[in-house]
């Protein structure tokens, strides 16, 4: 079978994510959204929220499950889960000076290949920091999110 992993935070999931997750849907026999789970970078949803949000989004794709990992190595959770890459998307420069570091030091550890996907144009500005920030001061991000999580981000804040 095969299988990739989509890893983040998704705190919480945006658009953008969502893109990259069902372009590796089309891909892949299986995609695990892998759901860092980080108790010290205090998001703004906690783990099983986050999750939730997920699992309502990716519902309509039947090859996608979503799963927490914590406290370990990227690879090593590939490994357990016999997934042959990690797929990311990247929004620009930025993002590729970021990841891949990342991605030749996985490749090193274990062979495991990432596969950058570019993010859809209209996207490139989504950030799930960038959202959250908006937000909080009470900027409009209905468009960059799903309906699902703006209501969730906007309880959150209390708006
Ligand atoms: O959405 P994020 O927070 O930018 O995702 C970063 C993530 C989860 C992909 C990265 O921090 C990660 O892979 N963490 C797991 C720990 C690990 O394997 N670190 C070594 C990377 S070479």
């Amino acid at each position: 079978m095969r299988r990739c992993v989509c890893p983040g935070s998704f705190d919480p999931v945006t658009l953008g994510h969502l893109d990259v997750i069902t372009r590796a849907a089309r891909l892949y026999d299986e995609v695990v959204v892998a759901v860092l789970e980080n108790p010290s970078k205090g998001g703004l949803f906690d783990v099983e929220e986050r999750i939730a949000l997920l699992q309502t989004e990716v519902a309509v794709l039947p090859n996608v499950r979503v799963m927490t990992f914590g406290g370990g190595l990227l690879v090593d959770l590939c490994e357990q889960i016999e997934a042959q890459a990690i797929v990311k998307g990247l929004r620009g420069e930025v993002d590729y000076s970021y990841e891949l570091p990342m991605a030749i030091m996985n490749r090193r550890l274990t062979g495991v290949e990432t596969l950058f996907m570019p993010g859809e144009p209209g996207l490139s500005e989504v950030s799930s920091s960038l959202i959250k920030e908006v937000a909080r001061y009470e900027g409009d991000v209905s468009s960059l999110v799903s309906p699902g999580v703006w209501s969730a981000l906007r309880e959150r804040l209390d708006r």
